[in-house]
């Protein structure tokens, strides 16, 4: 099974940025904790800041892999160009966030893309990452 994670515009920073939000371990160490969690899935890794970037992978990989998990950061609350893009592919994804967005500010409680969505996942720290696999499995 081939499933694509993508993190959105400033999550480059995790384990550096706003700890008390967001922890203090980087993606790419938490990446390696998945990949020996699931010895059977191949997991590639993608973020970009770039709204066009991200759109692009999504055309990239839509339409043959077998699952995109997504954290699409501040783009969620203010991209139709994202969540057309969802709709337009055909790998369904899920929609993730590190902190429970339900608790923040309002403009964090409206996803343009949750719609187009397999499924949205929020709350759980980095494991929403891992619970997001899980749906695939
Ligand atoms: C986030 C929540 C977003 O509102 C925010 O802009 C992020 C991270 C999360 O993982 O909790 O960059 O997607």
């Amino acid at each position: 099974m081939n499933i694509l994670i993508i993190n959105g515009p400033n999550l480059n920073l995790l384990g550096v940025r706003e700890k008390s939000v967001y922890g203090d371990t980087s993606f790419e160490a938490y990446l390696e904790q998945l990949r020996s969690r699931y010895p059977n899935i191949a997991f590639s890794y993608y973020q970009s800041n770039v709204e066009g970037e991200i759109i692009n992978k999504l055309h990239e990989v839509g339409f043959s892999y077998d699952g995109i998990v997504m954290n699409a950061g501040a783009y969620t609350h203010t991209s139709i160009a994202i969540a057309d893009a969802i709709a337009a592919i055909n790998t369904p994804v899920v929609e993730v966030h590190i902190s429970n967005v339900y608790k923040r500010e309002e403009y964090r409680q409206t996803s343009l893309m949750a719609k187009n969505c397999k499924g949205v996942i929020a709350g759980f720290g980095m494991e929403s990452y891992r619970l997001a696999v899980e749906s695939f499995v």
